[in-house]
C-alpha cells in the first residue's frame, strides 16, 4: 500500500524520485504499442496475395465458418458440452471441423485451421467473436454497433477491429446467452439490459428496435490487477506531490467526490483513494453494478439491482444507503451518485460518517457542485437553493476531478477544497491543477502538474492528524 507518507509518529516525510516508466510499464497514454495477441484470421495470406483475391478469399472462410458451426450444433452433443472436459471438447470440435472441411473440399494451412478451432471453440463454449477481446488485456472497452462494427477502447484510444458478427441474429444470439447467464431477459418488449458478467465486466445492451441499426453492446472490462496509487503515479494520472496530500485527505477522514466524464478514470481513482484507508475501519461500499475492489478486511458490499420482468423486487442505491447507514459504517462509499441517493450520501457526510468517498458525473469542480444541486432538486426536495448549498458546502471537502485528454491519457486535472460559503455561493480553491502547455506533433499533450500555491484550507487539521506535509508539495511547479 502507498504509505510513504503516512506519518504519524516519524520525521518529514520523504519525497521519492519517481521513475520513469519503462516501455513495457508505461502508461496506457504513452504506452508502447501492445504486443497485439488478437487474432487476425488471414493476415499472413494478405501478404503474398493481391487484395481482392484476399478479401474472396475471407469471405469465403467467413462463410465456412458460418456452415462449420451450424454442423457443429448439429452433430455436438450440447447438453454433455457443460460436463466435457476442454481437451475433451476441443479436440471433438477440431474432428468435426476437420471431417465437414474436408467435405467441402476446402484446404487450410496450420495457422488458419487453429485459428477457425479456436474461434469455433468460442463460439460454442464462450461469446463468439467477443471471446478474443475480452481476453485481451490491453483492451478496455468493447463497443459493437450493429453486427458489422465492433470498437475496442486501448490506452484511451477507440479503435475499429475487424470483429464481426454474421449477422444480427448472431449478435442477437451472444447477447442472450450473456444475459440468461445472469438470469436476466432482452427482447423487443424489454429493449435493453444492464448486467454485471460473471468475471465482474460490466454489460450493456440495446436491441432493436429502440437500437436502430442493429443491437447496440457496450462492455467496460473488469480489471482483476487494479491500478493502485503507485501505479497512477508512475503512469503520470497524478504527482508523488499530490498521492501525499491524497493520503492525508482520506486518512483525515475528508468527505471526497471524485469528479469526471464517462471512462475517464473515476472508479480506479476512487479504488485508489480507497487504499488510503485504515484497515480498521468498517467500510461500506453501495454499486450499482459492483466494481470496486477494497483492499481492506472489513468490507461490506452491497449492489442494487432493477426490478424483475414482473417489475418488482428493485432495491434501489437509496434503499441500500439507507439501510447502509444502520448497519455501523465507519465510512460509506457509493461507486456513482446519480440521483436521489445524494440526498442521503449528503446527510450521512454531514452526520459521522465522515471519510465517504463518491463519484459523480461532471466536467469540473464547479460542475460537480451543480450537479449535486440539481440531484437533489429532481429528488424532489424543496429547500431554498441557499439552504442545499450549504448542505452541500458542509458535506462535501474536496472534489478530485478526473478526465481523459484528447490524447487519450487519463490524469487528475485538478484537486480542489471546497471552503463554506460566501454569501450565496459556494467557495472553493484549487490545490493541484494539470497545467497544459502544447502539443507534440504526434498530437500527445505537453503539460505538467502544479501546485496553485495556494495554502490547504485542511492543513491545521493534516497536522492535527500527524501529516505534516512538507511545504513545497504546495509550491507552484514555476517556484521550484
Ligand atoms: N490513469 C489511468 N491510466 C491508465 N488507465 C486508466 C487510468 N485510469 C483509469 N484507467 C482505465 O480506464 C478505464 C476506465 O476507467 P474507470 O472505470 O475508472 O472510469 P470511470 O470514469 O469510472 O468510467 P464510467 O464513467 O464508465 O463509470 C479502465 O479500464 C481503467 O483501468
Ligand atoms: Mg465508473
Amino acid at each position: 500500500m502507498f504509505s510513504r507518507y503516512k506519518k504519524p509518529d516519524t520525521s518529514k516525510p520523504k519525497l521519492v524520485e519517481v521513475p520513469k516508466p519503462s516501455a513495457s510499464e508505461a502508461a496506457p497514454g504513452v504506452a508502447p504499442k501492445p504486443s497485439a495477441s488478437r487474432r487476425q484470421p488471414t493476415k499472413t495470406a494478405a501478404r503474398v496475395v493481391p487484395m481482392d483475391k484476399e478479401k474472396k478469399r475471407k469471405e469465403r472462410l467467413g462463410e465456412v465458418k458460418v456452415e462449420l458451426h451450424k454442423r457443429l450444433l448439429d452433430n455436438l452433443n450440447l447438453s454433455a458440452l457443460e460436463t466435457a472436459t476442454e481437451a475433451d471438447l476441443r479436440a471433438e470440435i477440431s474432428a468435426i471441423a476437420g471431417e465437414a472441411l474436408d467435405d467441402m473440399a476446402i484446404v487450410l494451412n496450420r495457422e488458419e485451421r487453429a485459428t477457425l478451432n479456436q474461434e469455433l471453440y468460442d463460439e460454442v463454449t464462450g461469446l463468439g467473436p467477443l471471446e478474443p477481446l475480452l481476453k485481451d488485456d490491453t483492451v478496455n472497452d468493447i463497443l459493437v454497433n450493429g453486427p458489422q462494427q465492433v470498437f475496442v477502447e486501448r490506452n484511451g484510444k477507440l479503435e475499429l477491429t475487424d470483429t464481426a458478427f454474421k449477422d444480427e441474429r448472431h449478435l442477437l444470439r451472444i447477447i442472450d446467452k450473456i444475459v440468461s447467464a445472469v438470469g436476466r431477459r432482452v427482447d423487443e418488449s424489454n429493449p435493453y439490459v444492464d448486467a454485471r458478467l460473471e468475471d465482474g465486466s460490466r454489460f450493456n445492451a440495446m436491441v432493436p428496435p429502440i437500437a436502430v441499426d442493429g443491437s447496440l453492446v457496450s462492455i467496460r472490462k473488469f480489471k482483476k490487477e487494479k491500478l493502485g496509487v503507485d501505479d497512477l503515479v508512475r503512469f503520470g494520472a497524478f504527482t508523488e506531490e499530490m498521492a501525499a496530500y491524497l493520503q492525508a485527505a482520506v486518512s483525515t477522514r475528508l468527505n471526497i467526490i471524485v469528479s469526471g466524464g464517462t471512462g475517464s478514470g473515476k472508479t480506479t481513482t476512487l479504488n485508489a483513494l480507497s487504499s488510503f484507508i485504515d484497515d480498521s475501519e468498517r467500510i461500506l461500499t453501495i454499486e450499482d453494478p459492483a466494481g470496486l475492489q477494497l483492499q481492506q478486511t472489513h468490507v461490506g458490499r452491497m449492489e442494487s439491482r432493477p426490478a424483475n420482468v414482473e417489475g418488482k423486487g428493485a432495491v434501489s442505491q437509496r434503499d441500500c444507503l439507507k439501510n447502509a447507514l444502520r448497519m455501523r459504517p465507519d465510512r460509506i462509499i457509493v461507486g456513482e451518485t446519480r440521483g436521489e441517493e445524494v440526498i442521503d450520501m449528503l446527510q450521512a457526510m454531514n452526520t459521522g460518517h465522515d471519510g465517504s468517498m463518491t463519484t459523480i458525473h461532471a466536467n469540473s469542480a464547479r460542475d460537480a457542485v451543480s450537479r449535486l444541486e440539481n440531484m437533489i432538486a429532481m429528488a424532489g426536495i424543496e429547500m431554498p437553493l441557499k439552504a442545499v448549498r450549504s448542505q452541500i458546502a458542509s458535506a462535501v471537502n474536496l472534489i478530485v476531478q478526473a478526465s481523459r485528454l484528447q490524447d487519450g491519457s487519463r490524469r487528475m486535472v485538478s484537486i480542489t477544497e471546497v471552503t463554506g460559503m460566501e454569501g450565496e455561493v459556494i467557495s472553493m480553491q484549487e490545490v493541484f491543477r494539470y497545467q497544459r502547455v502544447g502539443l507534440t506533433p504526434e498530437n500527445k499533450i505537453i503539460g505538467h502538474f502544479t501546485a496553485t500555491g495556494v495554502r490547504s484550507h485542511f492543513s491545521e487539521r493534516f497536522k492535527m492528524w500527524g501529516y505534516d506535509l512538507p511545504a513545497e508539495i504546495f509550491e507552484p511547479f514555476e517556484a521550484r
